[in-house]
């Protein structure tokens, strides 16, 4: 019979630092998908504190790798086992470089680059997800099937607006195509 395991701290850690995470992906996701959604309350107090919701979930994840790494004595200086990790290392080093650079000071100076950089968190959260299923398929605690559908959730909601964004680009360049060229003026005054 299918079993859930219990949830260990460092379990319990992880399923935080998702929730937490996914947070801070909801405002921009939501807004677009559900535009009708943009003046709720909620979605305000988010968007006000998703910085800090980021590092927070950062921080998390750090108690969460520590303890996993000691518990089961993990050498990720060892090119096969850092391998075997390398879902959870890799998002690890994108939250790392999220939350190092989630201040105004790094806004100003990486210009156009700190939008770039941050749109790395979209490859974290494919990244996450194997990790949860990689680590977890074979002994699922009673928070990985909460985890999957919620991760998987955001996948759905995060392709759904790279659909509608990609549409209205697309109805923008038609516009731009179909609208007339403006006439030149000539203008018939001489310029002395
Ligand atoms: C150095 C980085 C990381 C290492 C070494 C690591 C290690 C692990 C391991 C070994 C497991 C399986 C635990 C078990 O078998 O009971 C696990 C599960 C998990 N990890 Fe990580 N992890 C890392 C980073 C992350 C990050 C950045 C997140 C962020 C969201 C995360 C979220 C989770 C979640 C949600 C689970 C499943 C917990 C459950 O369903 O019970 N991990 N991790």
């Amino acid at each position: 019979m299918f079993t859930l395991d219990n949830a260990p701290l460092a379990n319990q850690l992880g399923f935080l630092a998702l929730v937490a995470y996914i947070v801070t992906l909801l405002p921009t996701n939501v807004r677009i998908v559900f535009p009708e959604t943009k003046q709720m309350k909620f979605h305000r107090w988010i968007l006000k504190n998703r910085r800090i919701i980021g590092i927070l979930s950062f921080a998390i994840a750090v108690v969460h790798g520590f303890l996993l790494i000691k518990k089961r004595d993990i050498d990720l200086f060892e090119p096969s086992t850092c391998w075997i990790y390398i879902q959870g290392v890799s998002s690890f080093i994108i939250f790392f470089l999220l939350a190092i650079t989630s201040n105004d000071w790094c806004v100003k100076k990486l210009k156009k680059n700190w939008k770039h950089l941050h749109n790395l968190t979209y490859l974290a959260l494919f990244l996450v997800t194997w990790h949860i299923y990689d680590k977890m398929s074979d002994h699922f605690s009673f928070l990985t099937p909460i985890g999957l559908v919620a991760v998987v959730s955001m996948i759905v909601l995060y392709l759904k607006r790279r659909v509608i964004e990609d549409q209205n680009e697309q109805t923008k360049a038609q516009k731009k195509l179909s609208s007339p060229t403006p006439l030149v003026k000539i203008s018939t005054t001489s310029s002395k």
